[in-house]
C-alpha cells in the first residue's frame, strides 16, 4: 500500500481529484467507481471545480456506486441516488445513462446484485474505485463479521454504522437496517484503488490498516493489503504514526 499523508483535508481532496484527473486523462472512458459518505465530499468539490474551470470532461466516464440502502427511494434525500446526484453528477458533464448505483428498491435483491457485478465486467470491470473507510474498518457496507461476501450482497448494518449514519436522518429510528453493497472480491477486481480518510475519529482504525501485518474479516479494509494498487491518501489528523 502506497500512503500519502497531507496536511489537511482540503488537500487531501486535491490529492484525490488529480489521481482522478490523471486516470481520465489516459483513459477518459474510464470506468471510475465512486463511494459516498462525508469523506470524498471534497474531492467531489474539487473535480466539478476541474470541470468547470478546466474543462474536464466527464461526457465519457461511467460510474459505479459502492453501495445504497435497501428499501429507500431513489427520490429520498438520504438515498445515496440523490447524494450523488446532488453532490456531483448534477454539476458536470457526465451522461447520468452511464452512472450506476445500486437499486435498493429492486424487487429481486440477490439476482440485481448478481446482475450489478456483471454489468460492471460487461464495462470492461472498474478502473479506479474511491473508498472511505469506517470508523469500524468496514469498506463500502462490508462490516466486520466472520465471514465476508465476495460479491455484491444485501448486508445487516452494524449498530455503529446506523449510529455513524443516523447524523444524515432526522432520528436514528429512520436509518435502513439492510443496504446492497459492491463485496469485497468486487472491491478487489478494481485495477486500482484509492482509500481517504481524514479526521481523529478515522486515526485507530488507521493505524490499525498502516500496521500492515494481518488480514481478518474483522478489519474488512484489511483486505486490501491483498491488492496490488492501493494508495492510501490521509490527513494528519488521521494519522497516528
Ligand atoms: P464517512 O463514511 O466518509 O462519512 O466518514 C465512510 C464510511 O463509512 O465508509
Amino acid at each position: 500500500m502506497k500512503l500519502f499523508v497531507e496536511k489537511d483535508y482540503e488537500k487531501l481532496s486535491k490529492v484525490a481529484a488529480n489521481i482522478v484527473k490523471e486516470e481520465m486523462s489516459k483513459k477518459p472512458n474510464m470506468v471510475l467507481g465512486l463511494a459516498t459518505g462525508s469523506t470524498p465530499e471534497g474531492m467531489y468539490r474539487e473535480l466539478i471545480r476541474m470541470h468547470k474551470e478546466d474543462g474536464l470532461d466527464f461526457s465519457n466516464v461511467i460510474t459505479f456506486n459502492l453501495d445504497e440502502y435497501v428499501g429507500i427511494d431513489v427520490e429520498h434525500p438520504n438515498s445515496y441516488h440523490y447524494f450523488m446526484k446532488n453532490i456531483l453528477f448534477n454539476h458536470i458533464n457526465i451522461d447520468l445513462k452511464n452512472t450506476y448505483i445500486p437499486d435498493g428498491k429492486a424487487n429481486d435483491l440477490e439476482k440485481y446484485c448478481e446482475e450489478y457485478d456483471e454489468l460492471i465486467q460487461e464495462k470492461g470491470g472498474i478502473d479506479l474505485q474511491i473508498l472511505g473507510i469506517g470508523e469500524n474498518g468496514h469498506i463500502a457496507f462490508n462490516e466486520p463479521d466472520d465471514t465476508l461476501n465476495v460479491g455484491t450482497s444485501v448486508v445487516d448494518l452494524t449498530q455503529s454504522t446506523i449510529e455513524a449514519n443516523s447524523r444524515f436522518f432526522d432520528s436514528i429510528d429512520e436509518v435502513p437496517k439492510t443496504a446492497i453493497t459492491m463485496g469485497i472480491g468486487t472491491i478487489m477486481k478494481a485495477k486500482k484503488i484509492i482509500l481517504l480518510a481524514n479526521g481523529k475519529k478515522k486515526a485507530k482504525v488507521i493505524k490499525e490498516l498502516l500496521r500492515e501485518d494481518k488480514i481478518t474479516t474483522q478489519l474488512p479494509a484489511s483486505m486490501l493489503l491483498l491488492h496490488p494498487d492501493v494508495t492510501v491518501i490521509i490527513d494528519e489528523e488521521a494519522y497516528q504514526g
